[in-house]
């Protein structure tokens, strides 16, 4: 059926989505509410990951399983780490790492047992098309300040990052093992390794809500309310259009 699967991470930027669809059907299964209907002419199932790396493995083996969706989209936000990269930006990831994964010394830090790697990548069709729509979508937004649009490595993990020391260490550790990491946020490398498991096209589009410091909770619930749903709009039609 060549149905995209737009995953949000937060309800905020999923709204605007569901009221965009057009016939839209809501259906209930393994706890969680999925929205199937048509954007843009385009087949498409919305789903909430929820928060954190198990509860987004779920919806994405959700989508897979149960909807047979034949791509997942993740827009959501995420916390800046690396130089450069301000609140406002939009960061669309080339792969995924999770910063909290340690079996060591089974295994390297980071790698995850048995895959035999630490980073699993985006589909690059995909995320090339993720790429135009982001750069598109941030043109078409009135914004009060030019934004840069990044393009790299993601770090996930089942922590909010809060803290400039606790940013600053993670950001090292992950360095020392040649994991340059441009943002942190939750979700992103479980659908990616969900993902990879049954060979599903995989892009993701994170905008930065905060830079992952001390000010960090104070800037991402607000950035959250008053500006995330509009990037996600703005992208998620322009991807639409080009698919
Ligand atoms: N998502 C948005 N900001 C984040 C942060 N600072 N840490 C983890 N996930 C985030």
């Amino acid at each position: 059926m060549n149905q995209t699967a737009i995953l949000s991470a937060l309800a905020e930027e999923q709204q605007g989505l569901i009221e965009l669809l057009h016939e839209p059907q809501k259906i209930t299964h393994a706890g969680r509410d999925f929205w199937r209907g048509h954007l843009h002419g385009q087949p498409v199932v919305l789903a909430l990951s929820r928060i954190g790396k198990v509860a987004a493995a779920t919806t994405a083996t959700a989508l897979i399983e149960r909807f047979e969706v034949s791509r997942i989209v993740f827009t959501g936000v995420a916390g800046g780490m690396g130089a450069g990269v301000q609140v406002g930006d939009v960061v669309v990831a080339n792969e995924f790492v999770q910063h909290d994964l340690d079996a060591s010394p089974i295994f390297p830090r980071y790698e995850v047992p048995l895959y035999g790697q630490s980073r699993f990548a985006c589909d690059a069709a995909l995320t090339a098309l993720l790429l135009d729509a982001s750069r598109a979508g941030l043109k078409s937004l009135t914004l009060p300040t030019a934004r840069l649009l990044h393009h790299g490595l993601i770090a996930s993990g089942d922590r909010f990052v809060s803290g400039a020391q606790e940013s600053e260490a993670l950001l090292s550790a992950l360095h020392a093992a040649d994991h340059r990491v441009l943002a942190v946020e939750m979700e992103g490398a479980a659908v990616a390794q969900v993902c990879f498991d049954y060979g599903i096209p995989f892009a993701a589009v994170r905008t930065i809500s905060d830079r992952a410091d001390d000010q960090a909770h104070v800037d991402f619930p607000q950035f959250v309310k008053e500006v995330a749903s509009r990037y996600a709009q703005a992208i998620t039609q322009h991807l639409l259009k080009l698919l």
